[in-house]
């Protein structure tokens, strides 16, 4: 009898250690991408929504969509078809499953990638919370891939030398709208 509790233990004690190490790997993952996952809140993404003026049918590209929630949640309030780009995979996890729990599988996908590696051409509005570094660095990307009309929505960075055409939130919670 003791020794089966002793086992049981041993044996979530092993799989807490496994999951610890799958999570600090996917951190590393973040950081070695260009930002770290941190959530953004729910208002201000649902005010980066619909300061778009998303229409049924079109396309949206969340890059580093972490769990996926704003994704999940736009695709659901405007009709529209999501791709969830992030290159780590502990927050892609739970993004699947929101997905599955959502039944939002057809029109939302995830992609386990590099975002410098997913064409946006498809793309009717792209969205992104990254840092600063990482959203200048898909400036060429965006003017390259970007069909005329898409729009952008970059969160809390700008991208340097572009002209947004709205700006929302306040000073210190800005996120930036553009227009190709
Ligand atoms: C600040 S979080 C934003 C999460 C979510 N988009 C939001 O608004 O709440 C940044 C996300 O970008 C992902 N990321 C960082 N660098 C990346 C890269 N080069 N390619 C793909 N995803 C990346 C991270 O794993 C993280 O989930």
């Amino acid at each position: 009898m003791q020794h089966s509790v002793l086992l049981i233990i041993l044996i979530l004690l092993v799989i807490g250690l496994v999951l610890e190490v799958f999570w600090f790997v996917s951190v590393l993952q973040s950081i070695a991408g260009g930002a770290p996952f941190i959530s953004l809140s729910r208002k201000r993404a649902r005010e980066a929504w619909a300061a778009v003026g998303l229409q049924p049918g079109e396309v949206i590209y969340e890059l580093g969509c972490g769990d996926a929630r704003h994704l999940v949640y736009a695709c659901r309030q405007y009709l529209v078809a999501g791709v969830g780009i992030d290159i780590s995979w502990w927050p892609l996890m739970w993004a699947w499953l929101r997905i599955g729990l959502s039944g939002m599988r057809r029109r939302v996908r995830l992609i386990w990638r590099n975002i410098h590696k997913v064409n946006l051409s498809n793309a009717d509005v792209v969205y992104l919370y990254l840092g600063q570094k990482l959203s200048d660095s898909l400036r060429e990307k965006f003017r390259q891939e970007l069909k005329p009309g898409s729009r952008i929505i970059s969160v809390q960075f700008p991208l340097t030398d572009w002209q947004p055409t709205n700006v929302i939130g306040d000073a210190q919670h800005p996120t930036y709208i553009y227009r190709i």
